[in-house]
């Protein structure tokens, strides 16, 4: 496995995500521990595009429990249809918030979040986690960003049991 990122600064974002998505597939591969595999992948995210934070939250029962993350504590349980990652856990896509004030129900872990995504991670059609991003500037996600990071979402499935 590779333990070190080479994707150089000058890129843009897109070619950041096309140089990245081979690479986090090389540092997760020979790796069972999910664990492990979430937490480089959070990691890799924040070292490549700078977000405020990164983070997975797992199903478990009828709560999304806090997992591997990189960046300030956050809130350990949100339920079901609760929040942005709730709402994504319900409706089973990705929702791409341009501002955290506005969206109904918001979890506001650090008022320093100023605007987010969060992707389903889906296997048999079902939810079993989520990975949740957040910036500190208003309006930082689109859908290159819904593009690259529901690829990455996607390499990480085979790895859950
Ligand atoms: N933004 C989330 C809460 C988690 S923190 O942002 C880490 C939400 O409203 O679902």
């Amino acid at each position: 496995m590779r333990e070190e990122l080479s994707i150089s600064t000058e890129l843009s974002k897109n070619e950041k995500y096309e140089v990245l998505i081979p690479q986090i597939s090389a540092l997760i591969e020979g790796e069972t521990s999910i664990v492990a595999n979430l937490a480089n992948v959070a990691a890799a995210l924040r070292q490549t595009f700078g977000f405020f934070w990164v983070g997975f939250y797992l199903v478990d029962g009828d709560e999304l429990v806090l997992g591997p993350f990189q960046g300030e504590i956050a809130c350990t349980r949100i339920g079901f249809g609760k929040g942005v990652c709730g709402t994504v856990w319900k409706e089973k896509q990705t929702i791409i918030v341009p501002n955290v004030d506005e969206f109904p129900g918001h979890i506001a872990c650090s008022s320093t979040s100023q605007s987010e995504i969060v992707i389903p991670i889906i296997s048999n059609n079902k939810i079993i986690a989520v990975l949740d991003v957040d910036s500190h500037v208003l309006n930082d996600f689109d859908e290159d960003d819904k593009f690259g990071l529901e690829k990455i979402a996607n390499l990480l499935v085979p790895f859950f049991k």
